[in-house]
């Protein structure tokens, strides 16, 4: 990783709890796995100001891939997004889609390696189901803050968790992530 970026993501990390950011052990996770797995296309609910799409897009400067990434607060976290995408330089992978997810979703491609849930935890049945089939085989669907939010995403985990074209596991990492990759 450039210094530039790593010095970004430090930066950026000061200010986590301010805008929800996911942990930068989640962050090297979800970097790793792309890399690893050449995942080339991505989708994020729940840009918050840019702190995981950075790290995301980082992986996919490297397999030439592409984030497209949701957020639905325009006064803030939308515009701070963009200008720290601009400050790592890695813009040119980033498609930033405005807007509440249920509605942004079918504007984003139909087919993702990963998705990445990270917003309002009670529309995660709702991604999961719109998500579900338009995941591609050896791809992943990957939910944050399942161990922080177990009360909240205890129906959505129980969901993914039976069904049979996923195999699932939760890590204690970060705020607990929930990984379920298509078999
Ligand atoms: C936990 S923060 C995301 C943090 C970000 N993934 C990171 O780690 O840098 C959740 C973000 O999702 C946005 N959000 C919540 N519900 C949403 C929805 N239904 N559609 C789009 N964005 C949503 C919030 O405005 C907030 O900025």
């Amino acid at each position: 990783m450039l210094p530039k970026i790593k010095n970004l993501l430090k930066d950026l990390s000061l200010t986590r709890e301010t805008f929800w950011n996911i942990h930068e052990e989640t962050g090297e996770f979800l970097n790793l796995l792309i890399v690893s797995q050449k995942h080339k296309t991505v989708l994020e609910i729940g840009t918050s100001n840019g702190y995981s799409g950075i790290w995301l897009a980082e992986a996919l400067s490297h397999t030439k891939g592409h984030l497209h990434t949701i957020e639905s607060n325009l006064k803030k976290r939308f515009p701070l997004a963009t200008e720290n995408f601009k400050k790592s330089g890695l813009s040119k992978y980033i498609t930033q889609i405005l807007g509440h997810a249920p509605e942004a979703i079918p504007a984003s491609p139909h087919k993702f390696d990963l998705a990445f849930f990270d917003a309002t935890k009670y529309e995660h049945i709702l991604y999961w189901n719109t998500l579900k089939n338009r995941i591609n085989k050896g791809g992943a669907i990957i939910a944050d803050n399942i161990i922080s939010h177990k009360k909240d995403l205890k129906d959505f985990t129980k969901e993914i968790q039976k069904d049979k074209s996923f195999t699932t596991i939760i890590l204690p990492l970060g705020t607990g992530l929930l990984i379920a990759i298509k078999n």
